[in-house]
């Protein structure tokens, strides 16, 4: 017998060269083989499938362009993210429309989609810690997407154009992203739209160009913007650039139908903005301004970042209100859809604050009326707790807006009015541009009243069921 090995068939010896390479990229940890996919959602304890596990966006780059006419829109999103996992893929959020083409790093990817889960897998996988730039190149017909509740957001198509609402998740009809509040980031939109259209949008208007028929503007958002919070509203707008005393940009865009009835109460913008820096601190944006529709364009105002959407003309309530959310909401975003009463408890307690200083009711006077008649015009008033909404079907009722300023007039009382309005300024000021949840809340303000006992107003009147009973004089 020769002393050397027998000779090993071909076959053999490829399949064991490439499990030892298989093993060297396993060990070697340097992109290649060891990733595991981000996950389809963030769990959410309303919106399960809301956002994506495994990065960070950062900014959002669109670059879109929409023919009324035939409700197409096209383009390319480019978003710039910081993978938090080692990934061997990673989802965004589209519902509907269709994808043409996916690069990761400027490499084609292979992609997916189920459901509203657009699944993307990078040539090589991703380091942890590892900034990466995804372009998804996509097209079609943007959808009106029913919410739990029955309202319609998304894509919304008007007599004009489209106006684009996205409260809680209807913004991944009209682009790929990790559409849950708790991954803010900066956007830069750039949209054309055929000549004679305006196309408004959240922050600066940055470039505005039309040749060719067209008309292309740029929009850029510098601070942090949750995705519920973007807009697009492209139509046949009066636009109108002011500053306000202290010169602050304030940008509106009204529907000429709108005009008339519009113009009182959008020239108290400034005023509103004054008002609510003395009292809830300084503004948290660049620019200020609203977006006024027609009425049927939907069927609720929404505070988008900058400047709110309006169904029609606002009352100075409504106005407040959303300019309020610029504060609680859209600079201090809400981790989870959970904790929506953080936005509109506040952006309530803020309409009642108005009348208070303006020769209306007290705010005790309107919390007065709430508990001894609150049913008449909230039937569902006590139906649920607002730190604990019944379904998402209910994020958006009266437990949660007006049982929620209850709470922060609770808070109110048990503080006395000085440290109450420190906490109105020094909560937004602590989480500008950020997110918080209702825990942090409640933490934060026993802190600033650490011999008060607070736990009367959390266990009966944020998480308890039913009608808590009658607070003391
Ligand atoms: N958050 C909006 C506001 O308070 C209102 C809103 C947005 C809404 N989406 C909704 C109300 C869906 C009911 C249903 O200004
Ligand atoms: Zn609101």
């Amino acid at each position: 017998m020769p002393r050397s090995a027998p000779p090993v068939p071909v076959a053999l010896r490829v399949a064991t060269a490439l499990l030892v390479a298989g093993a060297l990229a396993l060990t070697a940890c340097d992109g290649g083989v060891h990733g595991t996919p981000g996950g389809s959602g963030l769990r959410d304890p309303y919106f399960p499938k809301a956002g994506n596990g495994g990065y960070d966006v950062t900014h959002y780059d669109l670059d879109l362009a929409y023919d009324p006419d035939t409700e197409k829109l096209s383009g390319t999103a480019t978003l710039t993210a910081r993978a938090t996992q080692d990934l061997s893929a990673f989802d965004l959020d589209l519902d509907g429309l269709d994808v043409q083409k996916v690069t990761v790093g400027g490499e084609t990817a292979r992609w997916n989609r189920t459901g509203q889960e657009l699944t993307v897998r990078p040539p090589d996988d991703l380091d942890e810690g590892r900034i990466f730039r995804v372009t998804v190149d996509y097209s079609g017909t943007p959808a009106t997407l029913t919410d739990p509740d029955g309202s319609e957001e998304g894509w919304l198509p008007t007599g004009t154009g489209a106006v684009a609402l996205g409260e809680p998740t209807g913004s991944m009809a009209w682009f790929p992203g990790n559409h849950h509040p708790s991954d803010k980031a900066s956007y830069d939109l750039t949209i054309t739209v055929p000549e004679g259209l305006q196309a408004v949008s959240n922050g600066e208007l940055t470039a505005s160009r039309t040749s060719g028929g067209r008309t292309t503007t740029t929009w850029h958002t510098a601070e942090p913007m949750a995705s519920y919070v973007a807009t697009l509203a492209i139509g046949d707008y009066d636009v109108h650039r002011t500053t306000t005393p202290e010169g602050l940009p304030v940008h509106t865009a009204v529907d000429p139908a709108e005009a008339e009835a519009s113009r009182k109460v959008l020239a108290r913008i400034p005023a509103v903005i004054a008002w609510a820096e003395d009292n809830f601190g300084p503004y948290p944006f660049s620019s200020t301004g609203a977006i006024v529709g027609r009425e049927g364009d939907a069927g609720y105002a929404l505070e988008t970042q900058n400047r709110p959407f309006f169904p029609g003309a606002p009352d100075i309530g409504t106005l407040v209100h959303e300019l309020a959310h610029q504060w609680y909401g859209d600079s201090v975003t809400p981790k989870t859809w959970r904790d929506m009463w953080l936005n509109e408890g506040f952006a309530t307690y803020a309409e009642w604050l108005w009348d208070e200083d303006h020769g209306g009711d007290s705010a005790q006077e309107t919390f007065d009326a709430l508990y001894d008649h609150g049913e008449d015009d909230y039937e569902d008033l006590w139906s649920f707790p607002p730190g604990k909404p019944s379904s998402a079907a209910h994020i958006s009722d009266s437990p949660v807006y007006q049982r929620g300023a209850m709470v922060l007039h609770q808070i109110r009382r048990r503080l006395g009015d000085t440290a109450f309005f420190a906490l109105l300024r020094d909560w937004p000021t602590t989480h500008r541009h950020g997110t918080a949840d209702t825990e942090d809340f409640t933490s934060y303000v026993e802190d600033l009243a650490p011999d008060e006992d607070f736990g009367p107003v959390w266990d009966d009147w944020l998480y308890g069921e039913g009608k808590p009973a009658r607070p003391g004089p």
